[in-house]
């Protein structure tokens, strides 16, 4: 089998204590793969860690234990630019597109491609403008290429989310790392993007891992299932074996005294 593009092994986050307890355990022992070419949803009720799992696999949050491959490359022994050139290799897409609104949609998108640049034009705050038929071809992937000039804060939410896949999408990245990227988005709009996210899998051959709130849009276009609670997963089947009670019994309310906080 060949190596998947993410591995996360027994991942556990235990943030500081701010009171008296000694801290909060978000992650605890979450274990996980993700192949080129598939779409892997995360569903899981508040707080059970998702969005930790996620910041650890980018690298944004070192983890208190375990450990997180990227191609094979743990990225907790990586520093400065090799940790950089790992985290070029994932894009993120969060629930609100953050783009910046006075610019046009293409320098949104150019902007993307800023970490593979090292130059004092860059470091001043400039685009760089020789990537610029890239990010038209991205902006073109997710069907907006025509908005190009556009302010972007003229965009509808579908439209910006859209341009925000095309930001990371600009970045080359092997995989793409969505947190709730519908959660703000109306039904169509939500559906337009699960479409996009799972062409970009299946077409383009990128790894997408993707939380969402929604089980109905993951049966429809996942290919595998994780379902998270307490900072694990408890189960990782493709959607035709994920059974309705498994689903439902991530979301029951658990008592206190049950939880994490360790
Ligand atoms: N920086 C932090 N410091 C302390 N605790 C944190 C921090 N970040 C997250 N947590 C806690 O870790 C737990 C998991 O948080 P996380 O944001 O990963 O949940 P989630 O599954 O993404 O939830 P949601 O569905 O609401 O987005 C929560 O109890 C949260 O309060
Ligand atoms: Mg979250």
């Amino acid at each position: 089998m060949s190596t998947p593009l993410i591995e996360v092994a027994d991942l556990a986050m235990r943030f500081p204590a701010r009171g008296r307890d000694d801290g909060h355990l978000a992650l605890n022992g979450a274990t996980m793969t993700l192949a080129p070419g598939e779409l892997v949803v995360v569903l899981g009720a508040n707080g059970c860690g998702k969005s930790t799992m996620l910041r650890c696999i980018a690298g944004m949050l070192r983890p208190t234990g375990g450990e997180v491959r990227v191609e094979g490359q743990a990225i907790s022994g990586l520093s400065g630019r090799t940790l950089t050139e790992a985290r070029m290799a994932l894009g993120m897409i969060f629930q609100s597109a953050h783009l910046v609104k006075r610019r046009s949609v293409v320098a949104n998108v150019l902007a993307g491609t800023l970490g593979r640049h090292r130059s004092l034009g860059i470091a001043l705050g400039k685009l760089p403008h020789q990537e610029t038929p890239h990010a038209m071809a991205c902006l073109d992937e997710v069907g907006l290429a025509h908005f190009a000039p556009q302010r972007a804060g003229t965009l509808s939410g579908g439209q910006a989310q859209r341009v925000s896949v095309a930001r990371a999408l600009a970045q080359r990245p092997r995989a793409l790392l969505a947190d709730e990227p519908v959660a703000s988005l109306d039904p169509d709009a939500a559906e337009e993007l699960m479409t996009l996210l799972r062409r970009v899998a299946h077409q383009d051959g990128l790894g997408v891992l993707c939380v969402l709130h929604q089980p109905e849009l993951a049966r429809r276009f996942a290919d595998r299932i994780l379902g998270m609670q307490a900072g694990r997963i408890i189960f990782n089947h493709e959607p035709r074996h994920v059974r309705d009670n498994e689903v439902s019994a991530l979301y029951v309310k658990r008592d206190a005294s049950q939880r994490l906080a360790a």
